[in-house]
Parts: C-alpha cells; structure tokens; sequence
C-alpha cells in the first residue's frame, strides 16, 4: 500500500467544484482516503486531482473499482485497452454540449472518472453545472411544477438541436463512424425531471442532451420547459471550469451535475479517458 501524504480538501467555486491534493491515485487507497474523496465529492460535485502522472488504464480502473463497481465503456461503443475504458477523442467526435453521461439507460452511471491522456497546446477546458443546486434555487411555483414532470432520454438525439448546427454538415468520416456506433443500438427511457439522490436526498435536475422531450406537453412546451431549466443549470455561477493539465483527473457525481467540453483548441488533438460506476434507476419526489 503506497503511503498518503495528509489529504487536503480545497473549494475551487462557491458551488461547485474542489481540489485534493495529498493523494496518489491507484486501487491501493486507504480506505479512509477514499472515504474522504467520497465525502469531497458528494459535498462538491466534481473533485480534481493533479500530479497524477502515474495513473495508466489499469490504474485509473483500480481507482475506479474503489468508488463502485465500473460499468463497460459505453452501451454501444467500444471500449479502449480494458472494456470499461472509454476514449473520449477529439478525432471522434467532441462532447460540446451539456449532458449528464448516459441518461439513456435506466441505471444510470453515478460517478465518472475522467483522466487526461493527450491535451491540446491551448484551450479544452471541461465546465461541470451544479444540477442539485440548480433545483434548489427554482421558485417554489416552478419546483412544483418540474417535480412532476417525466423527460424521455435517448442516445438517438437530436444532433442539431443541442450541437453547433455549423458543425453538422462538416463532421469527417471518422467522427460519422463514431456516431453510427453510437446509435447502433437504440434507447430510450424515460426519468423524472427531478431526481432524489440516493446517497444526499438532495433534489437534482436530470436533463442534459439527450434529452429527447418531456413527456405529457407539446413539442412547443418542451423546449421552453428544457430552456428555461437548462438555463438555469448553466448559469455561469453555477458552473467550474477546469483547464487540464498533463496529470490531471476529474470524478465527478455525475447524479448531481451536467458538464461541457468546450471546443476551443482548433484541429489540435484532444484525448481523456473516462470511467463510468454502476447507479441506480432514478428516484422521482414521488418516490
Ligand atoms: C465527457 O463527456 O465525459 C467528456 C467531457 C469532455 O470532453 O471534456
């Protein structure tokens, strides 16, 4: 077991977001250091850990193995070197607009694990949203409203909708191969607007992009219902921006929070690894 140094837990946002330092990752964690990790990220959504040059596949899947059990890299798509591993790579494709990852099944993934493999010389930052403290700050009237509501999810979205439509048009033959793996299979499901977490009992919001509408109101009252909430997720103040460096790791609670990454390094290559844990079925207020 590889002694820790003393763990420090630091805000980086004042409603999102922390740092830890004082932890080299890998599967032979103290089980009290990942307590503390587990306390850090229910407490502040996404943790962030630098330094961790070490960390391989296998590592990051040993880490992984210590918060759930890991899930296989994708429901469609492949997965790299181990079968839980997903390639998140530029050449692919690029996870631009807000989502909650895999929304589309009924147990959707709770944490994920994010690690840096190739960055671009500038830019490809990743923003995360609190969700939970989105729902926190609605109106009395609108919680009310959105506590009742149902959203179908599925993997087969609506491109242009979410994306930056210019985009659509110009996407290469590698990144069109990944989308046709990508909905090679067909989801959908349907999940409450408002989930009840099931380790904190805070109230969230779960849409994101794949978010297909929301069921009982028309295509019209959809969107402005999706809008009006998704604005409010993405409220800048709501929201943390990390600038990866070589090293880096984010986990994320991926229950309580949307994320972005952000398309602003040109034609450079981008690369990160990213592990999902096992979650449950969403729980609506009604329970
Ligand atoms: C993801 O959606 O898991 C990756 C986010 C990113 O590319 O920054």
């Amino acid at each position: 077991m590889t002694a820790q140094l003393s763990v420090t837990v630091s805000r980086v946002g004042a409603g999102i977001g922390a740092r830890i330092d004082g932890v080299r990752l890998g599967g032979d964690l103290p089980e009290d250091v990942v307590a503390e990790i587990r306390t850090a990220l229910l407490a502040n959504k996404v943790v962030f850990f630098s330094g961790q040059h070490h960390l391989d596949d296998a590592g990051q899947l040993a880490f992984a193995r210590l918060l759930g059990q890991p899930t296989l890299a994708h429901p469609t798509v492949k997965g790299q070197n181990h079968t839980n591993v997903l390639a998140i790579d530029s050449d692919y494709g690029k996870a631009n607009s807000w989502h909650t990852d895999v929304t589309f099944v009924d147990r959707v993934p709770a944490i994920s694990i994010l690690r840096a493999v190739e960055l671009p010389p500038y830019g490809g930052s990743t923003v995360w949203a609190n969700t939970a403290r989105a729902y926190d700050e609605l109106p009395d009237a609108l919680k009310a409203l959105v506590d009742r509501l149902w959203a179908l999810h599925t993997n087969v979205y609506d491109y242009a909708g979410h994306v930056d439509s210019t985009r659509i048009g110009g996407i290469d033959v590698k990144e069109r191969a990944y989308r046709e793996e990508f909905e090679s299979q067909r989801y959908e499901t349907e999940h409450p607007l408002v989930r009840v977490h099931p380790e904190t009992g805070e109230r969230a919001l779960l849409l994101g992009h794949f978010v297909k509408r929301i069921v009982g109101v028309s295509p019209t009252e959809s969107r402005a219902i999706f809008d009006l909430l998704q604005n409010r997720v993405t409220k800048l103040e709501n929201t943390v921006r990390w600038q990866w460096s070589d090293g880096d790791v984010a986990v994320w609670d991926n229950r309580a929070t949307q994320h972005y990454g952000v398309d602003d390094y040109d034609n450079a290559r981008r690369r990160l690894h990213r592990i999902t844990i096992a979650g449950d079925v969403p729980v609506s207020v009604e329970g």
